[in-house]
């Protein structure tokens, strides 16, 4: 699977058929990114759902040089479930609809324990990229253990307090070296957009990368220029694109970042 900016209709139909609610774009910031990283060990998604998202991000990673990654899924469980049984959220019911085959959204259903989303989520996610994933899920954030991560993906929580918190829990689990991606950057998740800025503010996160939903953050400025500056030498990368940020004192003298010209891609 070619997870580049050449690909770009082949990845959206690709997450299309994983229900991962993403835009091609924000996939293609993620290959740019971490073809540019260290090594990475272990990925945490807040908000595992119906396992597209780790889908992705597994055979992602493999393509640029991180194979065998350990995935950590949290997922209440509540929505899911509860939504294929008819009961909440309804304006998902399109969604399963599309994505899931009738058998499989019997089997989600009846999904209750942390053991059989993983199991639910390995099966389907070895059948439609062909690639195994090594995962466990747990159903709350406060379940995990006291594992460092290499890359956190923050998908969940709609108040800006609800998201303060998973912030403030989640941050301290990130590897000096990692990467936290926050998702719905945008309209998708105004709230969620509004802790992320006041948790910049505080001078727990910095940017690297602007994706068009994801921003990529890392915990420091030091590693955060790292990253920004191996991105930008990478002659893969093409600068049509992608784009250096002009520096921003805000965060350091001659601090730069990268945004995606995700117009460009569209139009590409
Ligand atoms: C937007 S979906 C995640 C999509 C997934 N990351 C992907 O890209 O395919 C959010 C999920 O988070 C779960 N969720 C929401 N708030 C939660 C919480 N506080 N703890 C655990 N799970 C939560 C919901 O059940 C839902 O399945």
């Amino acid at each position: 699977m070619d997870y580049s900016y050449k690909n770009v209709k082949g990845i959206y139909e690709h997450v299309l058929k994983l229900g991962m609610l993403s835009p091609p774009e924000d996939v293609i910031a993620a290959w740019m990114l971490f073809k540019n990283t260290d090594q990475i060990g272990h990925m945490l998604e807040l908000g595992s759902y119906l396992g597209g998202g780790l889908g992705m991000f597994n055979q992602l990673l493999a393509a640029t040089g991180h194979a065998n990654v350990k995935f950590t899924g949290v997922d209440s469980l509540e929505f899911i479930g509860a939504q294929a049984r008819q009961s909440r959220g309804a304006w998902y019911t399109d969604h399963f609809n599309r994505c899931l085959s009738e058998s499989e959204r019997t089997s989600l259903a009846s999904l209750n324990t942390p053991q059989e989303a993983t199991e639910w989520i390995q099966e389907r996610t070895l059948r439609l990229t062909g690639t195994a994933i090594d995962l466990k899920c747990v159903l709350d954030e406060k379940d995990l253990d006291d594992q460092q991560y290499d890359v956190i993906h923050h998908d969940y929580g709609d108040s800006v307090e609800e998201n303060l918190t998973t912030f403030r829990h989640c941050v301290p689990k990130l590897k000096d070296t990692g990467i936290y991606i926050v998702d719905d950057w945008c309209t998708g998740a105004p709230l969620r957009t509004v802790a992320a800025v006041l948790v910049v503010q505080q001078k727990l996160l910095y940017p690297i990368l602007w994706g068009k939903n994801k921003v990529f953050y890392a915990k420091n400025p030091e590693r955060a220029q790292q990253v920004v500056n191996a991105m930008l030498r990478d002659t893969e990368n093409n600068p049509r694109l992608f784009k250096g940020m002009p520096g921003s004192d805000y965060f350091g003298t001659n601090y730069q970042t990268v945004r995606m010209h995700w117009q460009a891609i569209q139009w590409s």
